[in-house]
C-alpha cells in the first residue's frame, strides 16, 4: 500500500534522511520509532505529499506522491505533528469544514461526519467549541479531521505527544480499533507505544534504518536486557550476592539507593526475587521493570546487527553498554 524507495532528503548540506527504504501492507499499522531528530516527521510529510525528497520514490496505492499529487492525497489522511486546529469552531463545524476542503460532495459531508466522530469517540463532545477540549479530545480531533475522507491509508505524526497516561491510552486503543479499514504509520519516540499499537516497527535513527521487525522479533533480539529495579531494607553486599545466583540473572549491581538485577528475559524473574526477598526477612520497598532506553537499543540493535547474534556478540555488545 505504500512504497517507500531509497528516500533521501537534505535540508541544505544536512543529510535528514538517508537512503531509507521500507514498504507497508495493506490494513498494517507500521510503527515509525526513533528518537528526536531521526527523521520521522521529515519522511512522514514527504510520504504525504507536502515535501519533494531530495532523491527517491514514494508511492502510495500504486500512485507516485510527486507525479501524481491529487490523487495521492485523497488516499491519505494526515495529522501533523502539531496538528493545527481551529479552536474557535464545535467540533461538528470544524470537521464538516474540512469534509469541504477536502472535497467530500455535500451530500456525503454528514454521514463522512458521523463516521468520523464515531470513530474517533467523539460523538459526545461534537457541539463543543474546540479550544474548550482536553489535549486528548483535541488529539482525536486532529484524528478524525485526518480520515473524514476516508482515506485507506493515516499518516500520524506522534499521535499521542503530550497526552497524560491515562489519555495515551485512550488514544492508542482508538488507533488499534481502525486497523483494518485503514493502513496506518504512526511515528513516535516511545518504545512501548509502538510495541503495543503496531503490527511492525521500523527503527530509524540519525536519518537511517536501524531494524524492521514485528515487535515480537524485535524483542527477542534484544533479550538479554531486562532490569528490575529494587529497592530493599538489609545487607546490601548480601542481597546482591543471593539475588546473582537466581537462574537467569546475568548481573547484579548497586544504583543510587537500589539494586538493578539484569537478567536474559527467558522468564519473568520478578516472583523469584520477591519470594526470596521475604524469605530472607529483607524488606522490599518497590520493584519494577526499568525499560531500556533507545539510546541503549540503538546502541544495540547497531552492534546486533555487525556482529550477528551469537552469544559472542552479545558479550561484546554488554562491554560497549559498560
Ligand atoms: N526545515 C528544516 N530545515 C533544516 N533542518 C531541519 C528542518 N526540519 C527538520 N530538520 C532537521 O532534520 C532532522 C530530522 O528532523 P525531523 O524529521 O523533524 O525528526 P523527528 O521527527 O524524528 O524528530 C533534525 O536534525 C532536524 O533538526
Ligand atoms: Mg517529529
Amino acid at each position: 500500500m505504500i512504497e517507500v524507495t531509497k528516500l533521501t532528503k537534505k535540508y541544505g548540506d544536512f543529510l535528514a534522511v538517508n537512503n531509507i527504504s521500507f514498504n507497508v501492507k495493506q490494513g498494517e499499522i507500521l510503527g515509525f520509532l526513533g528518537p528526536n531528530g531521526a527523521g520521522k516527521t521529515t519522511t512522514m510529510r514527504i510520504i504525504a505529499g507536502y515535501m519533494p525528497p531530495t532523491a527517491g520514490t514514494t508511492k502510495v496505492a500504486g500512485y507516485d506522491v510527486f507525479e501524481e499529487p491529487i490523487k495521492v492525497k485523497s488516499q491519505i489522511g494526515y495529522l501533523p505533528e502539531n496538528s493545527p486546529l481551529y479552536g474557535h469552531m464545535t467540533v461538528k463545524d470544524y470537521l464538516l469544514f474540512m469534509a469541504e476542503i477536502k472535497g467530500v460532495a455535500k451530500a456525503q459531508r454528514k454521514s463522512r461526519l458521523n463516521e468520523a466522530l464515531h470513530k474517533c469517540w467523539l460523538e459526545d463532545v461534537q457541539d463543543r467549541l474546540v479550544s474548550h477540549l482536553s489535549k486528548g479530545y483535541k488529539q482525536r480531533v486532529g484524528i478524525a479531521q485526518a480520515l473524514i475522507h476516508d482515506p485507506p491509508v493515516l499518516i500520524l505524526d506522534e499521535p499521542t505527544i503530550g497526552l497524560d497516561p491515562k489519555q495515551i491510552i485512550q488514544v492508542r486503543n482508538m488507533i488499534r480499533s481502525l486497523k483494518g479499514d485503514h493502513t496506518i504509520i504512526l511515528s513516535t519516540h516511545i518504545l512501548p507505544e509502538v510495541s503495543m499499537t503496531c503490527d511492525r516497527i521500523v527503527i530509524i535513527n540519525k536519518g537511517q534504518v536501524v531494524a524492521m521487525d514485528t515487535p515480537e522479533a524485535l524483542s527477542k533480539r534484544l533479550k538479554g536486557t531486562e532490569k528490575i529495579y529494587l529497592q530493599v531494607m538489609g545487607a546490601v553486599d548480601k542481597i546482591c550476592a543471593r539475588l546473582g545466583t537466581i537462574k537467569g540473572v546475568l548481573n547484579v549491581s548497586t544504583h543510587q539507593d537500589g539494586i538493578i538485577v539484569e537478567n536474559d528475559g527467558q522468564a519473568d524473574i520478578r516472583p523469584y526475587l520477591a519470594e526470596i526477598i521475604v524469605k530472607n526477612k529483607w524488606k522490599l520497598l518497590e520493584m519494577r521493570s526499568v525499560g531500556m532506553s533507545l539510546e541503549e537499543i540503538f546502541l544495540q540493535l547497531t552492534t546486533v546487527e555487525k556482529t550477528q547474534i551469537t552469544q559472542k556478540g552479545q558479550e561484546a555488545q554488554q562491554e560497549v553498554r559498560r
